[in-house]
């Protein structure tokens, strides 16, 4: 479970890093909440969840409860990270994107939300 963030983390990283160079060649900044979010939701916060998982719950098999949690953080950050680039780089109109964006927002504050919960849950492991 811990690889499996860490490896779309960096796939994570290594886009939104280009994005940030891509950024700089150019000095356009528009999509400046784009890549803070790739590289702080999509690539920092998944290596913490990580961590957490490993070093601190010591988990080993993922259970029903991890995997929803993994799904609601992927797809909230993939919706985002779609979805403000479309909306900063003027592909698409706010209003359309809005509940696309809601809807993105949500599930990863869920995912947040609920690996709390499941860390509360998990008292003290071996
Ligand atoms: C080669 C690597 C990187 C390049 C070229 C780059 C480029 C940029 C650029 C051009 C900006 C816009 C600055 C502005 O308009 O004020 C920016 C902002 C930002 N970058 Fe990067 N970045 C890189 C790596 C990273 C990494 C590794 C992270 C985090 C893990 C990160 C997080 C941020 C954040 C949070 C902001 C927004 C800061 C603010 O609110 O002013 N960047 N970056
Ligand atoms: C559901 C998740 C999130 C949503 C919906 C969200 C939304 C937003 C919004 C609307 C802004 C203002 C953008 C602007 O007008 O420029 C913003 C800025 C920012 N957020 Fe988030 N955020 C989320 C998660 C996070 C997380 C997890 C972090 C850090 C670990 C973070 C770090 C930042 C930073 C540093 C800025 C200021 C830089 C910028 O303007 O891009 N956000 N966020």
């Amino acid at each position: 479970m811990d690889r499996k963030y860490i490896i779309i983390a960096f796939i994570y990283g290594i886009l939104g890093i280009a994005l940030g160079m891509w950024m700089a060649a150019t000095a356009n900044h528009r999509q400046l909440p784009t890549h803070t979010h790739m590289m702080l939701l999509g690539f920092t916060v998944p290596i913490l969840y990580a961590a957490i998982l490993k070093v601190w719950m010591k988990i080993t098999e993922p259970t029903k409860g991890l995997w929803i949690q993994f799904a609601l953080h992927q797809t909230g950050t993939l919706g985002l990270s779609i979805g403000l680039y479309l909306l900063y780089g003027g592909f698409a109109k706010r209003e359309g994107l809005d509940p696309f964006l809601g809807v993105s927002s949500l599930a990863a504050f869920a995912g947040f939300v609920l690996l709390f919960l499941l860390f509360l849950k998990r008292k003290s492991p071996a």
